[in-house]
């Protein structure tokens, strides 16, 4: 098992209403070089796959809450982490370290200059036997729906802390398992460079 590492609880209140975050929202592709600190990546995983209710339901929403999305960290320059993949564990709202040090390199060979340039990414993977298992042939359509709606709140929460990112994609998603040493089980369908605003 890698390092643990505890992540300082979520806030549950901000200064950007709903609203006004739907209406900021944009694709921001250029972050400023100042460092994410730890709350900040608590926050934003939190918004993706925190849990908020008895029985482990959760921020998003998922097909008979079945759960068919692991999120991952990709820390390159946040506070108090050292370089790596971190996998989000909601039952504790912590992260425990897959992979060992800096990745800009060999993200950039994913063939969008972005992947390198972030302080962080949140990755948003889809868990592919238990989707087959649980939705058969339906199984993609349930699983690219319950991203969505991750990937969203990750928006949305960033565009309220004044972060910027972008929800990436357009890439190799059997290269982007290998890099981030995600289990074959498990296809990255979703890397969201995320960073402070120039
Ligand atoms: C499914 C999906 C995949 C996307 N993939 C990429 C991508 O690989 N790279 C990128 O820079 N933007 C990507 N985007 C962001 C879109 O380019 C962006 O949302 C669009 O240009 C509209 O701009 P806005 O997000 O600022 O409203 C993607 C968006 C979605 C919904």
């Amino acid at each position: 098992m890698g390092d643990i590492i505890k992540l300082p609880p979520a806030k549950l209140k901000g200064t950007m209403s709903v609203e006004e975050a739907l209406h900021a929202r944009r694709s921001t592709r250029e972050y400023a070089t100042k460092a994410l600190k730890l709350e900040d990546v608590s926050q934003l995983l939190w918004a993706a796959q925190g849990i908020t209710a008895a029985k482990g339901l959760r921020t998003a929403p998922s097909p008979i809450a079945v759960y068919l999305v692991q999120a991952y960290l990709v820390a390159g320059n946040v506070d108090g982490l050292k370089p790596g993949v971190y996998s989000y564990k909601p039952q504790d709202h912590s992260l425990e370290m897959l992979k060992s040090g800096a990745l800009e390199a060999q993200l950039g060979t994913l063939g969008q200059q972005v992947f390198s340039a972030a302080p962080a990414l949140v990755v948003i993977a889809s868990v592919d036997d238990k989707a087959s298992k649980t939705f058969g042939d339906h199984a993609v359509r349930a699983s690219s729906l319950e991203i969505g709606h991750v990937a969203e709140n990750v928006a949305l929460q960033a565009t309220a802390m004044g972060l910027g990112l972008v929800t990436a994609s357009g890439f190799d998603n059997g290269k982007a398992r290998d890099i981030l040493g995600l289990p074959a089980s498990e296809t990255p369908v979703y890397l969201i460079p995320v960073g402070r605003m120039v």
